[in-house]
């Protein structure tokens, strides 16, 4: 018994150098007297070095205006992304050629989704080409500070209309403490209507006043009154961002072919929608523990093994869903 809780300790102690953020789960992490001699703030600041060196090394692959842009902002935006024939047969393959349909609820959006993993994407010739473009693939490194294979999905975000409050997504809040990348490449137009991704322009550089705001969160920590807070993913309200210097929220009403490429430890959510409304994207994500202090190098075991991780995280955190087709019409 007092082995099991020797052996527990330990894995809490050896989660502070990985990118475990849960103040609830693990009680180290958690720890308000820790938290007051810096902890987390310590963490958050080694993390950024590492993750801005790893970005540093990858940089020379794209553009220095897409690096500033990406530095001041947070974000990329590149337009027509792909030549019109081939989007049209990637709009053609994300509307009818789902591999399987998983789906999870939170309040009221139902986000269903599909892995690609290598063996799917043989099926899907034209996802496939957008995967192997060497301009997006470099882009997508560069956020990520890693040079592993991106994780394709298709992702449809289905909005139900109703109980808005209990969308955490709805909220604007960081996704964890050390910089990290999402990807949307819009298979459609994104109206005002469909929810549109929000991103607080500059949210993701790391300012004095946004460190204290960091501090003071980590000190109340499991007593945040928001389960996804104390759970690492921090939420601030919309009136408090100008305490931050904070003032301008980016909404994307973007064009279809726009890819939105964006370091989720910014301040972000989704737009309020419209009843039965949707929006559909090739979504890319990547993570790699913040505290490598090396990019991981595109090395084909080290991209297998990353992927049959994520297919267990879809496959534990999703659930099938067998009508997909009759379900879609009512999108
Ligand atoms: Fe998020």
């Amino acid at each position: 018994m007092r082995k099991n809780r020797v052996a527990q300790y330990m894995v809490w102690v050896m989660e502070i150098f990985t990118e475990a953020k849960s103040f609830e789960a693990n009680p180290i992490l958690g720890n308000r007297l820790l938290n007051r001699l810096g902890l987390h703030v310590i963490r958050l600041i080694i993390a950024r070095l590492i993750t801005g060196f790893r970005r540093w090394i990858l940089g020379w692959k794209i553009s220095s205006a897409h690096r500033r842009g990406f530095r001041q902002k947070g974000y990329l935006r590149i337009d027509n992304v792909l030549p019109p024939e081939l989007f049209k047969r990637l709009q053609d393959e994300g509307e009818h050629s789902w591999p399987e349909v998983r789906e999870f609820i939170q309040g009221d959006t139902t986000t269903q989704l599909a892995f690609l993993t290598q063996a799917r994407l043989k099926q899907l010739p034209a996802t496939s080409m957008l995967c192997d473009s060497a301009s997006v693939r470099n882009l997508l490194n560069y956020v990520a500070s890693n040079a592993l294979r991106p994780w394709p999905h298709f992702l449809r975000v289905c909005n139900r209309g109703g109980e808005m409050i209990n969308d955490p997504q709805k909220h604007f809040h960081s996704d964890t403490f050390h910089p990290t990348m999402k990807a949307w490449l819009f298979l459609e137009d994104v109206t005002a209507d469909k929810g549109p991704f929000q991103y607080v322009q500059g949210s993701n550089r790391l300012t004095l006043k946004r460190l204290l705001w960091e501090y003071r969160q980590s000190i109340q920590g499991r007593s945040l009154n928001e389960r996804y807070a104390a759970r690492g993913s921090l939420r601030i309200a919309e009136n408090e961002l100008a305490s931050l210097n904070l003032f301008h929220i980016q909404t994307f009403n973007v064009p279809a072919n726009t890819l939105i490429i964006a370091d989720t430890s910014g301040f972000h959510r989704r737009g309020e929608a419209a009843a039965d409304t949707s929006r559909l994207s090739v979504y890319f994500s990547s993570r790699l523990n913040p505290f490598v202090p090396f990019p991981l190098p595109d090395f084909e075991p080290f991209n297998r093994f990353a992927e049959k991780l994520v297919a267990e995280h879809v496959e534990k955190t999703t659930l099938p869903q067998a009508h997909y087709s009759q379900n879609k019409q009512s999108f």
